[in-house]
């Protein structure tokens, strides 16, 4: 087997021929079919937190696929009823309930239509390079123009304020504001941090407007920005919280966190046949407590600001700025990052992008130190020789 794929792809979507072919992982490393390996910097896009194949995760999968692989949301099931227990019981006392789905766009899906169900309004603000998927809801949420023109019309309602721009945001809200919709670190809009400041005025300005505030998570969370939740870092609690990515340490999963308080305001229905299946909430309490025992937020905390340090003396000609919190890092180049990504790719590390100048690194939260620091050296390596 070729270890990069030279066909044109039959996968709809897939980007052009001669993509590296990966068949098999541990940790923080990652095979291709020759047996080459490769650090992941970010190849599994945030949902690797836990590395690939996580012990633990992958019996808890084992042992649930031998007693019940599937069962309707009509019925009840322990395996499900636990998981969402655990998730609460790692959250604010304020968040009373779970909705659980397959993906980070289905978890925004849900989280507007709350909206709208529990507020009887429509307007959305969302956030200028916000990202939130790729469904008709999730994609009306999202900043990028090119992502969004081939699909118009998309939902109406949605507007966009400057990311941490206090007064933009403010001005935005009013009595017709159904939900302000944040991710605290912006991810796929090229690794922007909220301010505080920011984080507590959109607080302060949905309560003023009995808006509902959502934090998008999808990326941030189960502990990438050194918190179990980023929202932590700040003490800001939202309305609702959308959880994906990794919290199933691997398996698809999407969650909708919501308050106590908006629970019984919620009129209409919402389901999905494959959410909160046993399976998946089986691997996400494996990976919870995984996390938990582990430290990992520290650990992230951690070797994230070992990863700013180093990246810190990277050449200001070559590099603008580098940004983040914890393992959720962004170098932003003053030219396009692909050359530099398919030189860190020969090199055995595999960072992905974000827009078309940020190199973005999502490490799983367990990479050993030694892999870690070599992978830190050949980004000076490959920026020096660029
Ligand atoms: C912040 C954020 N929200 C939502 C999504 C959409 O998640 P999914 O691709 O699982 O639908 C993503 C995906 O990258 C994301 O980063």
């Amino acid at each position: 087997m070729n270890p990069t794929d030279p066909s044109p792809s039959r996968e709809f979507g897939a980007s052009a021929s001669g993509r590296l072919t990966l068949v098999r992982g541990r940790g923080a490393l990652l095979w291709d079919a020759l047996g080459r390996s490769y650090v992941d910097l970010g190849a599994t896009h945030g949902v690797g937190n836990l590395g690939a194949c996580p012990p633990e995760v992958v019996s808890a999968i084992e042992a649930q696929a031998r007693e019940l692989l599937y069962l309707g949301s009509g019925y009840a099931n322990p395996v499900r009823a636990a998981f969402i227990e655990r998730l609460l019981s790692l959250l604010p006392t304020s968040f009373g309930s779970v909705f659980l789905s397959n993906s980070g766009a289905e978890a925004v899906e849900a989280a507007l239509k709350i909206a709208r169900s529990a507020t009887g309004r429509t307007r959305v603000v969302a956030a200028m390079r916000g990202f939130h998927g790729r469904t008709m809801g999730a994609l009306s949420a999202t900043w990028r123009r090119e992502l969004k023109e081939p699909f118009e019309p998309l939902v109406p309602g949605f507007v966009h304020v400057p990311y941490n721009d206090v007064a933009a945001l403010e001005a935005a809200v009013d009595e017709t504001t159904a939900l302000v919709l944040l991710e605290p670190v912006q991810g796929e809009g090229g690794v922007h941090v909220a301010s505080g400041e920011y984080l507590r005025a959109a607080r302060s300005a949905t309560e003023r407007a009995g808006a509902l505030l959502a934090f998008d998570e999808v990326q941030t969370g189960l502990g990438r920005t050194g918190r179990l939740f980023a929202f932590e870092r700040w003490g800001v609690v939202p309305d609702l919280l959308l959880l994906a990515k990794s919290l199933a340490g691997g398996l698809p999963i999407g969650a909708t966190v919501v308050a106590s308080e908006v629970v019984p305001r919620f009129r209409g229905s919402h389901h999905s046949t494959f959410g909160g299946n046993p399976i998946t909430c089986a691997a996400g309490q494996a990976a919870l407590d995984c996390l938990v025992r582990e430290r990992l937020p520290e650990r992230a905390e951690r070797l994230g600001a070992r990863g700013l340090e180093s990246l810190a003396s990277l050449p200001r000609e070559k590099v603008r700025e580098v940004r983040g919190l914890g393992l959720m890092i962004g170098v932003e180049f003053r030219e396009k990052v692909a050359p530099y990504l398919a030189e860190l790719e020969s090199r055995g590390f595999l960072a992905i992008s974000a827009g078309s100048t940020v190199m973005r690194l999502l490490p799983p939260l367990v990479i050993r130190e030694e892999e870690w620091e070599a992978g830190l050296n050949a980004i000076a390596e490959v920026v020096d020789g660029g």
